[in-house]
């Protein structure tokens, strides 16, 4: 899988997926960057392989993950365009209008993962999934002791499959809620819980967690 950002959710999501086994290719436009963070994963966890690359590999990328600010990967996934065909992406966003800190920065009605999938050449899927996990719980990847929830939506059943299983092979909890417009409430949930952490005193290490 190829990772595109290699900051705090990169760093997150490549610990699972290598504790997982699976190998892991990480893009930033820093390659310093990526090299840096590919360097620590190593010495850090043990699994798959990982290491840092100048473009998304798309001859072994089963699943990307736009691990990018938003509108960053919009613009990513308009760029490479058909090269992405045969590839999962992964939409981890939370765009929030950071100038306010008060709104979303997508209008009602949509989702930023909707927003990709609008500019995926066609028969690329866009899969929402990890928005409502903080980059420091995927570190050990539990909270309070429990796996952490990974939330999937997404409108092609086999590419929300694949990241089930990345989520589940690394030891967390897949779940499947429905089509990609449930992005809209990911992402809106998300936001709440961002805006919650000071008034709540979580220090971005709480989760969200649906308990039957
Ligand atoms: N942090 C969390 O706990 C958390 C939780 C859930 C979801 N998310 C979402 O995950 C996404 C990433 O968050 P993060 O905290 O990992 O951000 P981050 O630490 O800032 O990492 C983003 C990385 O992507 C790089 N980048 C930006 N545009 C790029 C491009 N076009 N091509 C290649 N690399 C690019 C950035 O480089 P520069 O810094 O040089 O621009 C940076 O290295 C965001 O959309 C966020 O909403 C975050």
């Amino acid at each position: 899988m190829t990772i595109v950002g290699a900051g705090s959710m990169a760093r997150g999501i490549a610990t699972r997926a290598l504790i997982g086994g699976h190998g892991v290719r990480l893009v930033d436009h820093s390659h310093a960057k990526a090299a840096a963070l590919a360097g620590d994963l190593r010495e850090e966890v043990s699994g798959g392989e990982v290491q840092p690359s100048d473009a998304i590999a798309v001859e072994d990328a089963d699943i990307v993950v736009l691990a990018l600010p938003w509108p960053a990967g919009r613009e990513v996934v308009a760029e490479y365009g058909t090269a992405l065909a045969g590839s999962v992406v992964v939409d981890i966003c939370n765009p929030v209008d950071f100038a306010t800190f008060d709104a979303l920065a997508v209008p009602p009605g949509t989702s930023a993962a909707e927003e990709i999938a609008a500019e995926a050449a066609p028969g690329v899927p866009v899969v929402k999934a990890f928005n409502t996990t903080f980059a420091s719980t995927l570190r050990s990847g539990r909270v309070a002791g429990q796996p952490l929830d990974v939330l999937i939506a997404g409108d092609d059943e086999d590419a929300k499959r694949s990241v089930a299983e990345l989520a589940a092979t690394g030891g967390l909890r897949p779940l499947d809620v429905g089509p990609l417009r449930r992005a809209r409430e990911l992402e809106a949930f998300q936001f709440l819980h961002m805006a919650a952490q000071e008034r709540l005193g979580l220090n971005w290490s709480s989760a969200v967690k649906i308990l039957p």
